[in-house]
């Protein structure tokens, strides 16, 4: 087993960002970039960094970004010239023009440098800026995007490209952002996705990476990480919200019954497909999810791989609101800014006592779906379904 695994290996590693190069101030130039071309993930990491600034960085700014984005999402202008009276898209098509022949790599590395500026010259408050910084000595993350604004600390899952699945870099850079959220000075923490999943669960690569000591220490090491992880939700002393912006499956679904508030667009769905992938319950699932659905629905999400919709996981206590998707955004960005004038301490000890109840128990039940776990990732059945999983996309 380890061996096939072993030969498997390479063609999945986790793909390893290169971080960003920042320019700092303003520098609208065509020469080469130090970093010819970014990747497709810092790409869409900076899409996303675009909508966090809190200035409107100008027209000539805005023109800029629109060229490089439609150059690097589509090469050189080939589309014919507006008419003289289309003032607007007349302006945008000869700032898309002028671009000339500069290649789809080249134009991405400058969008990211130019939306790294903007982030950078606003000097925000985010952790956003400190990723441009690599090497400044402040967090950098690579995998998330995490900004502190209104009194609420939004942690993005940020790997669009792969729905957001999660690899040991992010699950390790998720709870740093946790620790982060916890003692800084917001009110409630939020999680969402970047793209159109909210997150896909645990990168099933994460199993073909097999180390040194074979199949035993990457589920020895899987169960340590696993287990340090489900426990910063257990433990998170503020109010956790989650805004489920699409599907989520696996470890991003169990974990929600550690939440405290879950706001999901009518386009998501929750998927738990433990047991087709010969593994089993975690994220304190196994506890939770009885409790708050009963054992009857939660046994056909657990065991036997029912996927539910937004509003039957709403139906069934799992999320709290579903929202039309068209207003999704607008309404609950609307209603956490509200909650986030509450008083924080008051909120903060509301929430400790609510979880203390059953504190005790939930790390019982982590330890118990870890050793669970670690067996399981040891054995023919996971091991053959996760090689299906591979083979079926090879064959695509
Ligand atoms: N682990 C590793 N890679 C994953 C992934 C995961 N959990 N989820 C998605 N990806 C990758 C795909 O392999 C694909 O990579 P590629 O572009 O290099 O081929 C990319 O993300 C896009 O996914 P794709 O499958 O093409 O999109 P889709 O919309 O057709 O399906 C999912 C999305 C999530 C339904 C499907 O990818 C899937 O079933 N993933 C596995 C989910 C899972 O079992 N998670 C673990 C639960 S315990």
């Amino acid at each position: 087993m380890a061996a096939v695994a072993l030969k498997l290996s390479a063609p999945w590693r986790c793909v390893q960002l290169r971080r960003f190069s920042s320019v700092p101030g303003l520098k609208f130039h065509t020469s080469a970039s130090p970093l010819l071309g970014a990747t497709v993930e810092q790409f869409e990491q900076a899409k996303s960094r675009l909508s966090s600034l809190k200035e409107d960085p100008g027209n000539e700014a805005k023109l800029r970004i629109y060229a490089l984005f439609k150059q690097a999402t589509q090469g050189p202008c080939n589309t014919p010239k507006p008419g003289m009276l289309d003032f607007v898209n007349k302006v945008k098509w000869d700032a898309w023009r002028s671009l000339g022949s500069v290649s789809q790599d080249e134009a991405r590395q400058q969008y990211c440098d130019l939306i790294g500026s903007l982030v950078a010259a606003e000097g925000g408050s985010s952790a956003q800026v400190a990723a441009t910084h690599a090497g400044s000595g402040t967090t950098t993350y690579e995998t998330i995007l995490v900004t502190t604004e209104d009194n609420v600390t939004t942690i993005t899952l940020n790997r669009p490209a792969k729905k957001n699945a999660i690899t040991p870099q992010m699950y390790n850079e998720i709870m740093a952002a946790l620790d982060q959220a916890a003692n800084d000075d917001s009110v409630i923490t939020v999680f969402t996705g970047a793209g159109d999943f909210y997150c896909s669960g645990n990168d099933l690569s994460n199993f073909t990476n097999i180390p040194e000591g074979g199949v035993e220490a990457m589920a020895q090491q899987g169960g340590d990480l696993l287990r340090k992880y489900v426990k910063a939700y257990i433990d998170f002393p503020k109010p956790l919200v989650a805004v489920v912006n699409g599907p989520a499956v696996g470890i991003s679904v169990t974990v929600l019954g550690l939440f405290d508030l879950v706001y999901a667009t009518d386009q998501a769905s929750f998927h738990t497909p433990f047991s087709q992938l010969g593994q089993s319950a975690e994220g304190c699932s196994s506890y939770t999810f009885p409790k708050i659905m009963g054992p009857a629905k939660a046994n056909e999400m657990l065991l036997f791989n029912k996927k539910l919709s937004a509003v039957q996981a709403c139906e069934f206590g799992l999320v709290t609101e579903v929202f039309p998707d068209s207003s999704f955004q607008s309404e609950v960005w609307t209603r956490l800014k509200a909650y986030a004038k509450l008083p924080p301490n008051s909120l903060s000890f509301s929430k400790q006592l609510i979880r203390s109840v059953d504190k005790p128990r939930l790390h019982a039940v982590n330890d118990a779906e870890v050793e669970r776990l670690k067996e399981r990732w040891t054995s023919d059945e996971c091991f053959n379904a996760v090689m299906s999983f591979f083979q079926a996309k090879a064959k695509l």
